[in-house]
């Protein structure tokens, strides 16, 4: 019989509850934490406590909603990891209380892992074996999926990761935190204008840092020429920023899939609902004769839907953690 599981995802700054009930989610609830624009980045000691004012009232909502009786519940799912300890522990200690006054199992998962797994959801749903260019905030990773719990990371980032290198670029142009989003608003408006050196960098890896640089040096050269560069330029900017972004990460995809052979292709995490990029890549899979799979934009970014999926594949091998499990801040994929 197919579980009825409550899952919790609360490794960042979003506080999110999904139900699943026969296979479909039957809610996918996301309490974000608009605070931290007003700090230009995440503070770790905020988003915990924010974790711990959204999550009762977050849990109560979907269960509401869902119409699922608390009795009902198979299972309870949580992140483990990677992500911010302080934030881990709010989820992870609600999740262990939840499995225990309902004597039902608890199934930890690992994030990124629920990332990649978030194309099986909905359909098309990629084929075994097939490679998942994963970019969000704190993780860029290409990874070869073998199974649904056999995935290894064949290449990552040796520095910022694809979404910090969004932010942060965002915020040398003045843009609030996080600044992926705004930067992929303007530069649909713009023109590729600019140009930063792709970061050379071996094999399968990537390295966003020096990107970062050039780019700081870039607007303060222009910055001396004319003071109102970044207003007046805005889109250009966001267009040559994103497009020298993205380009990287395709060129390492093909990199990856000529080293490969597979030609299954799919991306995942935050920086997947970026417009440029999904367009880019789409127009590269033609290209590349390649099965290209993007998921729905709700669950690109954070989200208890991808967990609630992921807990199914542990839930029917009878994979369950302990209560005394620990939420950990650097979680290996496998
Ligand atoms: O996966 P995610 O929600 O959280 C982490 O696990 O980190 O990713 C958040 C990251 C942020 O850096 C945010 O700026 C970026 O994803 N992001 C985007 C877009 N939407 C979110 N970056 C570029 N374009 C977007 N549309
Ligand atoms: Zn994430």
């Amino acid at each position: 019989m197919l579980p009825t599981i409550l899952a919790i995802e609360s490794s960042c700054d979003d506080t999110s509850i999904a139900i699943l009930k026969d296979d479909a989610i039957l809610v996918n609830l996301v309490a974000s934490q608009k605070i931290h624009e007003e700090y230009g980045g995440i503070v770790p000691e905020v988003a915990s406590r924010q974790h711990l004012k959204n999550i009762i009232p977050t849990i109560s909502h979907a269960i509401k909603e869902s119409g699922i009786q608390l009795s009902d519940f198979q299972a309870i799912a949580v992140t483990k990891g990677p992500g911010l300890l302080g934030s881990l522990v709010v989820g992870v200690n609600v999740a262990k209380a939840l499995a225990l006054s309902l004597d039902v199992p608890l199934i930890e998962v690992n994030h990124m892992k629920a990332h990649v797994l978030a194309h099986f959801i909905d359909d098309p749903k990629p084929a075994f074996p097939f490679l998942c260019l994963t970019v969000s905030g704190g993780h860029t990773q290409i990874v070869m999926v073998r199974d649904f719990l056999d995935l290894e990371v064949i290449g990552q980032t040796r520095d910022d990761a694809a979404g910090e290198a969004y932010d942060k670029s965002g915020k040398l142009l003045g843009l609030p935190y996080p600044a992926g989003p705004l930067i992929d608003k303007y530069a649909a408006q713009g023109e590729v204008k600019y140009s930063f050196t792709e970061p050379k960098i071996d094999g399968l890896d990537f390295s966003f840092s020096g990107m970062k640089t050039a780019i700081r040096y870039f607007l303060r050269d222009s910055l001396k020429e004319n003071q109102r560069f970044i207003e007046e330029n805005m889109n250009d900017i966001c267009a040559s920023i994103q497009f020298s972004i993205n380009s990287f990460l395709r060129n390492k995809l093909i990199k990856a899939s000529e080293e490969t052979g597979i030609k299954e292709i799919a991306i995942a995490g935050g920086v997947s609902a970026n417009k440029g990029l999904r367009k880019m890549l789409t127009e590269e899979a033609d290209k590349q004769n390649w099965n290209f799979y993007i998921p729905q934009f709700q669950y690109c970014t954070d989200n208890a839907a991808m967990i609630v999926k992921a807990s199914v594949y542990y839930y029917e091998k009878g994979i369950f953690s302990d209560l005394k499990m620990k939420p950990s801040a650097r979680m290996p994929i496998s």
